[in-house]
């Protein structure tokens, strides 16, 4: 009976207490009335976690912290439990004290991260003054996986080892414990590494006169930047401080671009058609037959073995171009010589000899799913599935310990919706879609889930560049709600609603990001046109802004607004420090598809051919060399338009890449004579016709970018 009555406290209390701890713990339970910690409360710690300790003072001013000391009533223990589970805690609270026991210090720290989020949101600014008051409770928790993680790619877009702290503080707020940190890729190397400084000093900079050509953003300007060992080691142990292993990447034999335009050396042994390139070597893989490239390796992996913690080094392994090692004499040598079957093997082959030099220094390597393609790696590799949940399952299935993280749910440098930035290769979707992930209908069974390693989600930021780096807007906005969502994921052992997960996002997390100053996405307004009014409405208490496209000006929205031109206006809202993105009703997305041909100076391939850019749909064309200056895209209309604006771009259609760098936008009313009417930036103009307009025309002055293609796309016309 009385076991009953606990039950029925519990679960009447539950409503009354907003803690909507994220992830969602094992159990808790909560009982009425609350402990304060006061200005005469102590912390009280067991001397193994005095880090979690000192990290507790960065959020609660407490006059005075003891280790090993006597507990007393208003106190604060933080102490060990061995027979708990590693990560696990249990955390109570009561009319005497609030005590955290953890398995380790990594249990105790996520006991404080429950504890921070039992405290109000402006704990989280790191600004608040006691007493304050915790709910009484129980809570006992511990992870569903050990690893939890988050790939940062500073390889496309550099950001200073500053807001790298500060995303590691973002994922300690949400109990992950990893932090993948892919830092070299095509477009720059970003560790310092003393025996060969010129790898950072060179390829850490892109753009002006550097020899790593830009391939996004910034193309004139020298930009970028690199983690000097000193940095490194910074965040290593800031990051160990927040029980979060850094696990740092270096993508070869692939993606190695920037490296090669340092050392060439590393390069296949052939001669590369540079005709279509206007002169650019755009070769991207080591070679894997000169024994000089191991021994670089070498002297790459002992420095960075001496920074890093983590028993793992990431050694990449994904889309390597084959053909570079199809063209090479000393590739095809080596493939014979071994008796290599194909060129996976030879990948194989490198991945085993980089494995050696890691085993050397004591460390192990994780692949990207590609990786085992060849069929020889041993299943002590640990493999990031990325490319699908079918590579995920292909991994788990021949018994690599994988870490799951599709791009179509956990690449969060996918777009949110389909008119806000990012990418769409792998698929446009939201945190509902994240929370929803679910292993058994994807295909997952109990043989599959033994090898589950983990859950990592993922930021790749080509594009991030085009979004001032300099502040962290952008990525906040790709990130959340969406980590927060990956927490629950990877977290939680039976996971709540998408409804009752938006209710803790409302009622207290979107505060908690407040407080930590996170630029996080609120869900979007929604915008109706009936009768000739504009109406907008939002679920979230945010307050709505709209803005007069005719003018530019931006208002708060306080009432339904008449207009005879819906497409005119642009909604969006506001709250605390997140936004949503900007819409409108159903007639500003409305697009005109007028019959057009598409004509141009180069040739289209046979595979993306020119008339793909007629369709008004995703499907692009490309040409068969770079751009040169000179070069045109000519569109020309079966009849006279009249529209509001065109959207001109050249590149791919998420990516600025494949595009022109420098020119024009000409149009025609006569169908002869054509009148320059804007610039290109980024390869791209958005102009305002006058009305029977008969043809655009794109002309370059300049070359494109690094590439041996452009892209041509549709029209977008309003
Ligand atoms: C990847 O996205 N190429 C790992
Ligand atoms: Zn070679």
């Amino acid at each position: 009976m009385k076991k009953f009555l606990f039950f029925i406290l519990t679960i009447s209390t539950l409503g009354s207490v907003s803690a909507q701890i994220i992830p969602q713990p094992k159990s808790e339970s909560y009982g009425d009335g609350s402990f304060t910690i006061t200005n005469k409360s102590c912390l009280v710690y067991n001397s193994t976690v005095r880090q979690s300790a000192l990290y507790l003072l960065n959020y609660l001013p407490f006059k005075q912290i003891l280790s090993s000391s006597k507990v007393m009533v208003g106190d604060i223990e933080l102490s060990i439990n061995r027979y708990l589970d590693e990560e696990g805690y249990r955390l109570t609270v009561d009319k005497d004290n609030i005590r955290i026991v953890g398995g380790s210090n990594a249990g105790v720290f996520n006991g404080i991260q429950t504890l921070l989020q039992l405290l109000p949101p402006q704990v989280y600014s790191g600004n608040v003054k006691l007493p304050l008051s915790v709910p009484y409770c129980t809570i006992e928790d511990s992870p569903k996986f050990s690893y939890r993680g988050f790939m940062l790619d500073v390889a496309r877009t550099w950001i200073s080892a500053d807001k790298v702290k500060r995303y590691i503080d973002l994922m300690a707020y949400l109990k992950l414990n990893k932090l993948h940190f892919h830092l070299t890729d095509d477009e720059g190397w970003r560790i310092e590494i003393k025996s060969h400084p010129e790898l950072a000093q060179i390829g850490g900079f892109r753009g002006g006169d550097s020899p790593v050509f830009p391939r996004y953003g910034k193309f004139d300007e020298k930009w970028g930047g690199y983690y000097t060992q000193q940095e490194l080691k910074e965040i290593v142990a800031y990051a160990a401080q927040r029980n979060i292993e850094v696990i740092p990447e270096i993508d070869m034999p692939g993606h190695s671009k920037a490296l090669g335009a340092i050392y060439g050396d590393i390069l296949c042994n052939y001669t590369p058609d540079k005709n279509k390139t206007n002169g650019l070597e755009i070769r991207n893989v080591w070679c894997a037959a000169k024994e000089s490239n191991y021994a670089l390796i070498d002297d790459i992996i002992r420095e960075m073995s001496e920074i890093f913690t983590s028993d793992y080094i990431h050694i990449g392994g994904d889309e390597v171009n084959m053909s570079q090692w199809r063209k090479c004499p000393d590739c095809q040598k080596l493939k014979a010589d071994k008796g290599l079957e194909n060129e996976k093997q030879i990948e194989d082959y490198f991945i085993a000899r980089v494995t050696e030099i890691l085993t050397k220094y004591g460390k192990k390597p994780a692949v990207w799913n590609e990786a085992i393609e060849g069929g020889l790696l041993p299943k002590t590799t640990r493999v990031h599935g990325w490319a699908s949940i079918k590579k995920c399952l292909a991994a788990t299935s021949k018994g690599y310990p994988t870490i799951i993280m599709p791009g179509n749910y956990f690449y969060f440098d996918m777009k949110q919706s389909p008119s806000e930035p990012g990418h769409n290769w792998a698929a446009i979707f939201d945190a509902k879609k994240v929370l929803s992930f679910n292993f058994a209908k994807e295909g997952f069974t109990a043989e599959h889930l033994k090898n589950v390693a983990g859950i990592e989600a993922s930021f790749f930021s080509e594009i991030y560049i085009a979004h001032n780096p300099e502040s962290c807007n952008y990525l906040d906005y790709m990130l959340f709600p969406r980590l927060t969502a990956l927490s629950e994921v990877a977290w939680s052992h039976s996971r709540r609603s998408w409804d009752e997960f938006y209710n803790a996002l409302k009622s207290v997390h979107y505060a908690r990001m407040d407080a930590m100053g996170v630029t996080y996405r609120l869900e979007t307004p929604t915008v109706e046109y009936t009768n000739g009014t504009l109406t907008a409405s939002t679920a979230d208490g945010s307050t709505l802004y709209y803005t007069d496209l005719t003018t530019g000006k931006s208002s708060r929205y306080n009432k339904p607004i008449a207009t005879k031109s819906p497409y005119n206006y642009e909604f969006y809202s506001k709250k605390g420090s997140g936004v949503s993105k900007k819409t409108g009703s159903k007639e500003y997305y409305t697009r005109l598809k007028p019959a057009v041909t598409v004509t141009s100076s180069i040739s289209c391939s046979s595979k993306a051919p020119i008339t793909n850019a007629t369709k008004y749909s995703n499907s692009i064309a490309r040409t068969t060399r770079a751009a040169k200056a000179g070069d045109w895209i000519e569109y020309r209309f079966t009849e006279p338009l009249n529209c509001r604006e065109i959207e001109v771009q050249t590149g791919h259609i998420h990516l600025r890449r494949c595009h022109l760098l420098k020119g024009y936008v000409e149009v025609s009313y006569d169908g002869k004579d054509f009148s320059r009417i804007a610039e290109l930036t980024e390869g791209g103009a958005t102009i305002k016709p006058s009305p029977s307009l008969q043809a655009v025309r794109v002309v370059a002055t300049d070359r494109s970018d690094a590439e041996d293609q452009i892209v041509i796309q549709s029209l977008k016309i309003k």
